[in-house]
């Protein structure tokens, strides 16, 4: 037969960091040794406690369809979560939705908001999922670019070049995906007075935001005066509380906007798994020890990896101020970013992420993720270090 496939799909690539995964476990499976900093996925397991509630769950019979929007006790503890941490208030009732996984609830907030033709403003270097889900929806994105010295007034400069008519959504990541940029005040609400003033939704994906080092404060933007009408909070347990495989996020938002993205997820999804939803409730209900120690080895990771990165001919890499992921400029190497990462994964067995993937703004770096043990982290700068040294020693033989 014909191979006849929707347009939208056919000129969509997929997603750079899953395919960098899935390289790196092939050749893991065909007895390479390889060192996986790819991936966003914490190495540490999900809590006992969390595992239990899931497992008690199940015993229980837990097992059939939700309300849509999510068991009441969890919509109310994350209700709870959003007012205690956040300082933003959203009726349990009306104004949340908990899904499978932020990136679903990206993808449906994409499908609610969008029209074809519109545009959405992403500060780029970006998480690679923000433009595929806006093009799904017929959007396109419009780039503005971000780094930690930007200033508020760069950054309104920079939105009143990148608006146009046709703007419908700004999204902002912080922590930020790959550069764990925490987002200022300052930055913020230049964002706010740019939506407010051209009538714009805004979607603040706060999926990192427990992951932030050296005191820095998380602010939410729905929490700046006239936003919360216009703003969708995205967040969830993955990074959080170690449980991406259990797959759930949730979306906070007015009333009225909750209400079209719950008609989307509804003819999607249904509702989130059942036992998953019990597991969230011991999750944000239940101590937050555990998550402060991921924090902390994070931090102590996320030292030693940046220290380590500095000392490599050529490399240069500022201390990421939250998430999980260092993003060291690697161009003195003399290679884009994707033949960097081709060449060390063939040479070393080293899997990174090329910067280019998050935007033209990431290309020269690339992003290693310190969710991983510290012997792996060191086995990985050092073979980067190998890598490095033998390209700048013969460059064309590599
Ligand atoms: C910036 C950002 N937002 C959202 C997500 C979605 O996470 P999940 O779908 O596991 O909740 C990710 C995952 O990598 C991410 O990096």
């Amino acid at each position: 037969m014909t191979f006849k496939i929707a347009d939208r799909v056919k000129n969509l690539a997929g997603s750079p960091t899953v395919s960098v995964m899935d390289r790196a476990r092939r050749l893991a499976a065909a007895g390479r040794s390889i060192v996986d900093l790819s991936g966003g996925d914490p190495d540490f397991p999900t809590a006992p406690h969390v595992t239990e509630a899931a497992v008690a769950a199940l015993h229980e019979g837990f097992t059939h369809y939700t309300p849509s929007r999510g068991i009441p006790e969890l919509l109310q503890a994350i209700s709870r979560k959003l007012a205690v941490e956040n300082g933003i208030r959203y009726d349990p009732g009306k104004e949340i939705i908990v899904m499978p996984g932020g990136k679903q609830a990206l993808f449906v907030a994409a499908q609610a908001l969008l029209n074809p033709g519109d545009e959405v403003i992403l500060f780029e270097p970006c998480w690679v999922s923000y433009a595929p889900c806006a093009e799904l929806a017929g959007a396109r994105a419009v780039y503005v670019p971000m780094h930690v010295d930007t200033t508020a007034e760069d950054l309104r400069a920079d939105l009143a070049r990148a608006l146009t008519p046709r703007t419908r959504l700004i999204i902002v990541n912080t922590p930020n995906n790959p550069t764990g940029q925490v987002w200022t005040a300052g930055q913020l609400q230049a964002v706010a007075d740019a939506a407010l003033a051209h009538d714009i939704w805004v979607l603040a994906d706060e999926i990192y935001e427990r992951l932030i080092y050296d005191g820095r404060q998380h602010i939410s933007i729905a929490g700046l005066p006239g936003m919360w009408e216009r703003t969708l909070t995205l967040n969830g347990l993955s990074k959080s509380h170690a449980m991406t495989g259990w797959r759930l996020g949730y979306i906070a938002g007015p009333a009225q906007l909750i209400g079209e993205l719950l008609k989307v997820h509804q003819h999607s999804t249904t509702c989130a798994s059942s036992f998953v939803q019990r597991a969230a409730v011991a999750a944000l209900k239940g101590p937050q020890d555990y998550t402060e120690m991921m924090v902390r080895r994070y931090q102590a990771r996320r030292d030693a990896l940046v220290a380590a990165l500095n000392t490599i001919p050529g490399v240069r890499c500022d201390a990421p101020q939250g998430a999980f992921y260092a993003f060291p400029h690697i161009a003195a190497a003399g290679l884009s970013s994707m033949q960097f990462t081709e060449r060390l994964l063939e040479a070393e067995g080293v899997a990174v992420t090329p910067g280019g993937a998050f935007g033209a703004a990431g290309e020269g770096h690339v992003r290693l993720s310190y969710a991983n043990s510290d012997e792996m982290l060191r086995e990985g700068t050092a073979r980067i270090q190998r890598f490095v040294v033998e390209l700048r020693a013969a460059p064309a033989s590599m």
